[in-house]
């Protein structure tokens, strides 16, 4: 969620800048802009801002902003409208000094009545400005001495880069809960806020810890604490091939992700899977049998898409090692006052391991003294630091706002979550060995699936004509529909809504019409004969039907849109029942001519509560 990129070094700024912002636009693209500190005797901070995306910038902008060190800012707009005032960088009144900012400044409207006050004029709404303005008005002597008074007076979470005409030798970063990774360079350094803005120039970085502030020249780094004591930070390789966070020939990074879902598969499981003692061996997260066992409950926590997620796997585990577990959506748990059980095994699942609302979730747990383990994409993210233990999902870099891998990989790490704490219960080894087999089966029947594109495509251009539309499923198949309904509402801007089947009856069936499609979500298990009586119902008010269900279920001669996934194990039924709503939302957005990577009013990564 907003993204920034910093650039001090031999080469020329603002084209280094402008490509790393392109490869951060997920984070955040309603407005964009870049500053760079000019050559000269007299170094000049240049601005340029505007509402819109980077290529909005226009071609030429690299020649008109010559200079060797910059920060620009890809924004998601949170304090003040989308447009080119708010848009960062923000500058001081001189316009000498110029700040990037990711996160929000909780106490920024006291600060902006505290600077009119003063006299200074704000030109914008947004809570960043002040910032440019303290910074501006100390008269500390060192540019870090001026950001860390500046900080002071702050209170929210910041990554903020700043450059200053005084000091053009440097550009100083600073974090509290907004990630910025250090990238080292020939002769020149880097900072982003992702990985992916850094991978093209450098696979040397150091991630910044929050209450840190650092020095970039382009001789090195130097790291710091507020009051400005040094703090030992080296720069290390990270394992990535750039290439992955390009989308190659692919149309969208939506459809490269969803077709990249067998082979991320089978990367989540592989060494994981025991078939002779018929369990699962996770090294990240070191729990002895013993330990294990004293597990009572299960509590996940997520958010959207990793909260559904979250909702399949505690099923799961409920069903594989019955014990009692349940999900609960990240952003509300810390304000209901939770009670923190010790037995409870609490488990965090993120893509991008950097969901403010899912990281205080974790930090209230911790206060309260209980355990929690992370289920994270993103290696050495906010979430991954601060459970300390987990299990990594190993889907790859995922750039889509629409997220299709990342969930495949959660709900294979729910699986092996399950069948290690069912395998110290009273799972048996047979039951353990089936899962096994299930699992191991799991990727090639992904891609069967992923193979009947072309129908799922001509489904999608019929359903994406509706304004409205229910995506339905019981127990099991409930938290499919809810995620077959959010991917659907998130791209193709359509009104999807998910409901039990069992409780269609009670209310909704009100508004089911011939205008009113319904996804209904129909494996073939003990509720199959249930959710065919309810599809009856639907039928009977005229609503058309698109069932997503299994080979041989007998959906009773209704004239329905019949979409079959492949039958590994029950348990594993939803993840499966999934794909299929995945390629209806994208082939719908396409239809409806939507930028699907980037769906409107959305971001990757949500920092902000
Ligand atoms: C939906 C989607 C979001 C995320 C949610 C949590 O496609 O991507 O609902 O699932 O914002 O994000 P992470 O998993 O990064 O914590």
């Amino acid at each position: 969620m907003c993204g920034i990129v910093g650039y001090i070094g031999a080469q020329q700024a603002a084209p280094l800048i402008l490509e790393g912002l392109t490869r951060l636009e997920h984070r955040g693209y309603d407005s964009v802009g870049l500053a760079v500190v000019g050559a000269g005797r007299e170094p000049a901070v240049k601005v340029v801002k505007a509402a819109g995306r980077v290529r909005d910038l226009g071609s030429d902008l690299p020649k008109r902003f010559s200079g060797r060190s910059g920060i620009g800012h890809t924004r998601w707009a949170t304090h003040g409208p989308a447009n080119d005032v708010n848009a960062h960088p923000h500058t001081d009144e001189k316009g000498d000094v110029a700040v990037v900012h990711n996160g929000i400044i909780d106490n920024a409207a006291a600060l902006r009545a505290r600077l009119a006050d003063d006299g200074v004029t704000l030109t914008s709404d947004t809570d960043t400005e002040v910032l440019a303005h303290l910074i501006g008005r100390s008269v500390a002597e060192t540019l870090e001495e001026r950001v860390v008074e500046a900080l002071a007076a702050v209170e929210g979470t910041y990554g903020i880069a700043v450059v200053h005409a005084d000091f053009p030798d440097r550009i100083v970063v600073a974090r509290n809960g907004s990630p910025l990774i250090i990238g080292v360079g020939e002769k020149e350094m880097l900072v982003a806020s992702d990985l992916a803005a850094l991978v093209r120039h450098t696979t040397t970085v150091a991630h910044l810890a929050d209450g840190e502030i650092a020095t970039l020249t382009p001789a090195g780094f130097t790291t710091f604490r507020h009051d400005l004591t040094r703090v030992a930070r080296t720069a290390a390789e990270v394992d990535v091939d750039p290439t992955s966070y390009d989308a190659g020939d692919h149309e969208s990074f939506m459809r490269k992700e969803m077709l990249e879902q067998p082979a991320a598969a089978e990367r989540v499981l592989r060494g994981r899977l025991d078939e002779r003692f018929g369990t699962a061996h996770l090294g990240g997260l070191e729990m002895d049998p013993r330990e294990t066992r004293a597990v009572r409950r299960v509590k996940v926590l997520g958010c959207g898409s990793a909260y559904y997620v979250g909702q399949m796997g505690a099923s799961l585990i409920e069903e594989l090692a019955r014990i009692p577990a349940d999900a609960e959506a990240a952003s509300e748990f810390r304000y209901r006052d939770p009670v923190i059980e010790p037995d409870t095994l609490y488990v965090a699942v993120s893509q991008s391991g950097e969901t403010v609302d899912t990281l205080l979730a974790v930090q209230e747990i911790q206060r309260k003294g209980g355990r929690v383990i992370g289920l994270v994409n993103v290696v050495g993210s906010a979430i991954a630091r601060e459970c300390g233990a987990g299990i990594y999902l190993h889907a790859g870099p995922e750039v889509a706002v629409a997220s299709t891998k990342a969930l495949t990989n959660m709900f294979l790490g729910f699986s092996l979550l399950a069948l290690q704490l069912g395998r110290v219960r009273d799972l048996s080894v047979a039951d353990g060995r089936r899962l096994i087999a299930g699992l191991q089966a799991l990727p090639a029947a992904v891609e069967e699936v992923l193979a009947q594109e072309d129908a799922l495509a001509a489904v999608a251009q019929r359903l994406a004509e509706a304004e409205s539309l229910f995506f339905v499923g019981r127990v099991r198949g409930f938290p499919v529909a809810r995620e077959g309904a959010q991917k659907f509402k998130e791209i193709s801007y359509r009104h999807a809504e998910a409901y039990q089947t069992s409780e269609l009856k009670h209310g909704p069936l009100a508004l089911i019409s011939e205008e009113v499609p319904t996804v209904a979500v129909v494996p073939d298990d003990e509720l199959t004969e249930r959710n065919v009586a309810a599809l009856h119902e639907i039928a009977a008010r005229k609503g058309p039907l698109v069932v997503v269900t299994h080979p041989g279920v007998d959906l009773g001669g209704l004239d329905v849109v019949r979409i079959d996934v492949p039958h590994l194990e029950r348990e594993l039924d939803p993840i499966l029942l999934t794909i299929p709503l995945q390629l209806l939302a994208y082939h719908a957005a396409k239809h409806l001519g939507h930028d699907i990577d980037k769906p409107r009013n959305l971001a990757k990564s949500v920092t902000v509560e």
